[in-house]
């Protein structure tokens, strides 16, 4: 598996997604073929995000190689991620990076600008070109939770925890993750799972739409494994068209979204059989 140099990726520009960059920042980010991976790296630490965390995420999907199809997001060690660094909510911050005392001080235009950045790193998972999947053991909490939601399909293990922790703390989720999870479970069950912080474990998440799949934590690897061999087993123009359809779906008419459904068929029969005579 090759270390990800990052030419020129679907951004067009080259990013530092150097493996020394990305180990600074508790990542790691491997392309092979037309699969990358990227692995949350601070097990000791419970692979705990920060600012760097989300721009080293937003780097990745800007260099993306244009082979890539299915990117899998996993954790190291025993938890997917324990959410947000908790020495943001202390004075001294993370270093060099600050903390929410120094976000608090922001004016309005740099906090919007600042959580649209983080934003970033979660939003480019849900392109058309690619399908992500993430693995998920242990704890999900809180910006956890929503890495996992910002990912197309989540494949669990048994010992999964989820938790939507940020109204305990004050805060609301504004890591990409409330529009996925509505539309995952419905508005009044994300409204349970949000306003009370409570625990969501594998069975119910499979239940409500939360998992595609629940494995033993010593089959996740080969569980996501088998469904990115199935994920690259179709079309990629045609998968990419589809998803587009599918994500377009919700928002349209039925006569708007079967205009969409021929536009794109439009498209592949041309490509397919020649174009138009
Ligand atoms: N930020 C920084 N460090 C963390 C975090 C975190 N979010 N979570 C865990 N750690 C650290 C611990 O401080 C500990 O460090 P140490 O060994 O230097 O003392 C190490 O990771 C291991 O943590 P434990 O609590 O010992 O691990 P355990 O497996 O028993 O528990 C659990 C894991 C349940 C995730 C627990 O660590 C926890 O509750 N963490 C905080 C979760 C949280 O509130 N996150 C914020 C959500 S809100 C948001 O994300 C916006």
């Amino acid at each position: 598996m090759a270390e990800a140099k990052a030419p020129h990726g679907r951004g067009g520009f080259t990013e530092d997604v150097s493996a020394e960059s990305l180990a600074e920042i508790g990542l790691r980010y491997e392309v092979d073929g037309e699969i990358a991976t990227i692995t949350l790296d601070r097990p000791d630490k419970r692979n705990a995000q920060t600012f760097a965390t989300w721009s080293g995420l937003a780097r990745i999907g800007e260099s993306l190689p244009e082979q890539v199809r299915v990117v899998v997001v996993r954790g190291e060690g025993p938890s997917f991620s324990a959410g947000i660094d908790l020495r943001m909510f202390t004075p001294e911050g993370v270093p060099g990076q600050g903390s929410f005392g120094s976000v608090a001080r922001l004016g309005d235009a740099s906090f919007e600008q600042t959580v649209q950045q983080a934003q970033q790193g979660f939003l480019w998972l849900r392109r058309p070109e690619i399908v992500s999947v993430a693995a998920v053991q242990g704890h999900a909490i809180g910006a956890g939770f929503q890495l996992a939601l910002a990912c197309d399909l989540r494949i669990v293990a048994d010992d999964v925890k989820f938790c939507m922790k940020e109204p305990a703390l004050g805060l609301v989720p504004d890591l990409t993750g409330t529009k996925p999870l509505v539309e995952l479970v419905g508005l009044a069950r994300a409204t349970d799972i949000c306003l009370t912080a409570r625990i969501v474990e594998a069975d119910e998440a499979l239940r409500i739409g939360l998992a595609e799949r629940v494995v033993t934590r010593d089959g996740l690897a080969d569980a996501v494994r088998d469904k990115t061999a199935e994920l690259l087993s179709t079309n990629r123009d045609a998968a990419a068209a589809t998803k587009r359809l599918l994500q377009g779906a919700a928002g349209r008419t039925l006569e708007e979204q079967c205009a969409a459904e021929r536009a794109e068929q439009a498209m592949r029969i041309k490509a397919l059989f020649g174009g138009a005579s």
